[in-house]
C-alpha cells in the first residue's frame, strides 16, 4: 500500500507529508514540479525518509503518471499541486491555467485508466482527495453567514477560476467515470515553510529585516487563518472517512482583518525579535495600492467535517501565530535562502522599489 502526494514541496504538501510520516507507516510517493513555490529544503527532518521517494515532474506528463502509479500502485491520491498565489495570477495567469486546469484533467484522465486496472475491492476503497480552496465562493460581506459546502461558486481572481474549473472537473470525472473523489475547500493556512509572498510570511521577513511591510488598500479585508496543522489533519481524516463524492469545507473560526493580523504579528516580534533601533515593528506598517477584484471578506463554516468526521482545529492563533513566529527566527537561513533572485524580481515588480 502507498499513496500519492502531488504539490509535495510546496507549503501544505510537505507539512501534509511531514504528518503522514508521523501518524503513519505507509509509505508516499510524492511528486513536485520544484516552481518558485516548491522547495526540497521543506522534507528537512522527516520522521520516515525511508518510507518518502521524491519525483521531479509535472502532474501535466502524462507518461510520468502512467509509470508512477503503474510502479507504485497508489491506494489513494492526495492533489495538492497548484499554482496558488492570487497576486501572480493577476498578473500572468497561464501557468494557473496550464497547472490548475490542464494539469488537473491530465491527472484525472491517467488516474482513472489507472483505476480502471485495479480489482473491484481495490477499486472500491481507492480515494482522489482534490485540495480545493474556500476562493472558489468568492467575496463575502461583513454579514453574510459563513460559507458552506453549498455556497454557489463565485470566483473572483484568476486562480480562484483557475481552481473552480479544477473542482468542475473533478465532479465531472466523478459523474461520469465514477472516480471516488472527495474535494476539501480551506480557508487561508499559516505556519512553517510558507512561500513569504503570501501575507503572513512576508510581513515576518520584512519585518525581522527592518523592511516596510505593505498592507493593501486599508487593511480591512477579512480572512479566516487556520494553522497548516489542522487542515492536515483535517485532510488525513477525509482521506480515510469522507464520504466518496462529497465535500467539506475546513476553517478555523479564525476571521481577522488582514491590519489585525499585521499588529498581532509586529507585536509578536517586538517581544521575541526587537529592532536595534528599539522602535516597535508597526511603525514598518504602508498601506499599498489595493489588489484589483480584492475579495473583502472569506468566512467558513466547519458543521460538515465537526459532525460527520469530528474534526475541529487544536491550535489557537494566538498559539500558531507565536510558534509561526518562533519558526521563522529559528530558520533565517530557509528564509534567506528562498528570497533569492526569483523571489526578489518578483517583489520588484509587484511593489515596485
Ligand atoms: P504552494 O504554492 O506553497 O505549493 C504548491 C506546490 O505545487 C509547489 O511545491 C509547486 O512546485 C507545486 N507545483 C506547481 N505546479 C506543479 C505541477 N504542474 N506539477 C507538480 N507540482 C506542481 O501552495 P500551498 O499553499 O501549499 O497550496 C497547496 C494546495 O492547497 C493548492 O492546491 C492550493 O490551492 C490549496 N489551498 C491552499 C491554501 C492556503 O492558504 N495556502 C488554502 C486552501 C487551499
Ligand atoms: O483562502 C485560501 C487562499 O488563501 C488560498 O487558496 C491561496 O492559495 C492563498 O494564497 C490564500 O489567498 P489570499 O489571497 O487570501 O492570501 P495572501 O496571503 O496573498 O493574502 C492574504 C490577505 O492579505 C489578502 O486579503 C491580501 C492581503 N495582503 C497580501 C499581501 C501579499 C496584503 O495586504 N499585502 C500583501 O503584500
Amino acid at each position: 500500500m502507498a499513496i500519492l502526494i502531488t504539490g509535495s514541496a510546496g507549503f501544505i504538501g510537505s507539512a501534509f507529508v511531514h504528518s503522514w510520516f508521523l501518524h503513519s507507516e505507509e509509505p508516499a510517493v510524492t511528486l513536485d514540479l520544484l516552481t518558485y513555490a516548491g522547495n526540497p529544503d521543506n522534507f528537512a527532518g522527516l520522521r520516515s525518509a525511508a518510507g518518502h521517494t521524491f519525483v521531479h515532474g509535472d502532474i501535466a506528463d502524462r507518461s510520468l503518471m502512467q509509470r508512477l502509479l503503474a510502479e507504485f500502485q497508489p491506494r489513494a491520491i492526495v492533489h495538492l499541486a497548484a499554482e496558488t498565489h492570487v497576486d501572480r495570477s493577476i498578473r500572468t495567469a497561464d501557468a494557473f491555467f496550464q497547472t490548475n486546469v490542464i494539469g488537473t484533467t491530465r491527472l484525472l484522465d491517467e488516474v482513472t485508466a489507472y483505476w480502471r486496472t485495479l480489482s473491484e475491492e481495490r477499486q472500491r476503497a481507492f480515494r482522489f482527495l482534490h485540495v480545493s480552496t474556500d476562493e472558489v465562493f468568492g467575496a463575502l460581506t461583513a454579514h453574510d453567514p459563513p460559507f458552506n459546502e453549498s455556497s454557489p461558486y463565485r470566483p473572483s481572481s484568476p486562480y480562484a477560476a483557475s481552481k473552480a474549473a479544477a473542482d468542475h472537473a473533478v465532479s465531472a470525472w466523478h459523474t461520469t467515470h465514477g472516480l471516488p473523489v472527495l474535494t476539501t475547500h480551506c480557508s487561508n493556512n499559516y505556519g512553517p515553510r510558507q512561500f513569504p509572498e503570501k501575507l503572513i510570511p512576508l510581513c515576518i521577513a520584512r519585518a525581522t529585516s527592518g523592511e516596510p511591510i505593505p498592507v493593501y488598500g486599508n487593511g480591512a479585508q477579512i480572512r479566516d487563518w487556520l494553522h497548516v496543522e489542522d487542515h492536515c489533519a483535517a485532510l488525513r481524516l477525509v482521506l480515510e472517512r469522507g464520504a466518496v463524492g462529497r465535500r467539506y469545507n475546513i476553517g478555523g473560526y479564525g476571521e481577522t482583518a488582514n491590519i489585525d493580523m499585521v499588529r498581532m504579528l509586529c507585536e509578536i516580534l517586538d517581544r521575541k525579535h526587537p529592532r536595534q533601533n528599539g522602535e516597535p515593528h508597526h511603525k514598518l506598517i504602508r498601506f499599498v495600492t489595493d489588489r484589483p477584484g480584492h475579495d473583502w471578506r472569506y468566512a467558513i463554516d466547519p458543521s460538515r467535517i465537526r459532525d460527520e468526521l469530528g474534526w475541529a482545529p487544536n491550535v489557537s492563533l494566538t498559539q500558531g501565530l507565536a510558534d509561526t513566529v518562533d519558526w521563522y527566527i529559528t530558520n533565517a537561513q530557509w528564509l534567506e535562502r528562498v528570497r533569492t533572485g526569483e523571489y526578489r524580481s518578483w517583489v520588484r515588480t509587484h511593489y515596485g522599489q
